[in-house]
């Protein structure tokens, strides 16, 4: 009988000492807290995030991200989907969340061709408005969103996606009808908006010599000018390939070179067949569904998970090096499961394309990220 309570109580002992232990593991860290002092670890909140319905990611966030980016609620069309009436709920409640968390709050995005309201471009009759028309609606747009969150919103992409991948212009409406001047228009409005904010210039592809050499000339133009630029955001939509560390690294010093912040602003990595490789990351490119562009629909193998995974490690290791010229870096959802990658270019496939997997659980990746920090 005195042997087994002694059994008990060392049964029960083992388990505390047990638990003690595990309260210390380092699995507790999350990556904002390693990668402190270097760049903050950013991701985009999606409506059911903001909406506080997905509580599982809300989990992750709070251990793992110290910045928070909309990823479809302040764009234009949502933000101002008629003309004069503004949807300010959930941005309101992105802001919100972001302030109570103490969190690097990302507005996304001011001037953007994609996901804008009809009206922005066109007059009651339906015909294309005039120069001073266009200027007059971006000035109100960039001043009511911009105001409303002054000294909350810590950085505005004011503009999204203005150069081709050869580095010309991209031949949006905003170029159509005011010209290259939209540009500077819209980070002075955004500058006079919130004196304090920081403006960024956002936009994929940003290895590829055409779109880097433009980014360079376009910022030494505004500084030149006089304007406000604080950084250049690369949104890093990548695959397992593409782009090379070389191409990444020479563009991310060639910004970092004309003296703004470089941030890496929708990390993801695809690992599915592309059906065109020069799409970027364009919105509108779409492909049909075909049972073999969707390979993994049922999990993703051992072998393709561990490449996934150095190639995930392998651009972190890149970003450590650079710390001092990157601000941020934020993954463009939280889980694979809410991806826009299952939807994007093919709709309805089965993509890994975050640190996070289906279930909610930190991919090793994670785990190997930390431990580069200490390295
Ligand atoms: C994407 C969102 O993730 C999707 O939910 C939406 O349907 C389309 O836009 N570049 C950008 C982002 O700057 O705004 C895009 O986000 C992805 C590409």
């Amino acid at each position: 009988m005195k042997k087994a309570l002694l059994k008990i109580w060392l049964l029960m002992a083992f388990g505390i000492i047990a638990s003690g232990c595990n309260a210390q593991a380092p699995s507790e860290e999350g990556l904002k807290d390693a990668l402190e002092g270097k760049f903050y670890m950013g991701a985009a909140m999606n409506d059911q995030v903001i909406l506080g319905n997905d509580t599982s990611s809300l989990k992750i966030l709070q251990q793992h991200f110290n910045s928070i980016t909309s990823e479809n609620v302040m764009k234009s069309g949502p933000i101002q989907p008629v003309e004069g009436e503004f949807a300010f709920d959930l941005p309101d409640r992105f802001v919100d969340y972001g302030l109570q968390n103490g969190l690097y709050i990302v507005g996304h995005c001011l001037v953007w061709h994609s996901q804008a309201p009809r009206w922005f471009f066109v007059d009651e009759k339906g015909n294309e408005v005039s120069r001073e028309v266009l200027i007059e609606r971006i000035k109100t747009h960039i001043f009511t969103v911009v105001g409303r969150y002054k000294g909350k919103v810590d950085c505005w992409d004011v503009v999204n996606e203005a150069f081709e991948d050869n580095g010309s212009w991209r031949k949006t409406k905003f170029y159509q009808i005011i010209g290259e001047e939209f540009m500077e228009l819209a980070f002075r409005f955004a500058h006079e908006a919130d004196p304090d904010a920081e403006l960024i210039y956002n936009d994929y592809s940003m290895h590829q010599k055409g779109r880097r050499d433009a980014v360079v000339n376009m910022v030494n133009d505004l500084k030149a000018k006089g304007l406000r630029i604080d950084g250049v955001g690369m949104q890093a939509h990548y695959g397992m390939g593409h782009p090379g560390f070389d191409e990444f690294e020479e563009s991310l010093l060639a910004f970092s070179g004309t003296g703004v912040d470089v941030h890496i602003t929708e990390l993801d990595v695809t690992v599915l067949p592309t059906p065109d490789r020069r799409v970027g990351a364009e919105v509108s490119a779409s492909f049909e569904y075909q049972e073999k562009m969707n390979p993994y629909a049922k999990g993703l193998p051992e072998k393709e998970s561990a490449a996934l995974n150095d190639r995930y490690l392998d651009f972190f290791k890149l970003f450590l090096k650079h710390g001092d010229k990157i601000k941020r870096v934020t993954t463009w959802g939280i889980s694979d499961i809410h991806s826009w990658k299952n939807n994007w270019p093919i709709r309805g496939r089965t993509n890994y394309p975050l640190l996070f997997d289906r279930n909610y659980q930190a991919k090793p990746v994670v785990e190997d990220i930390i431990k580069a920090t200490k390295q």
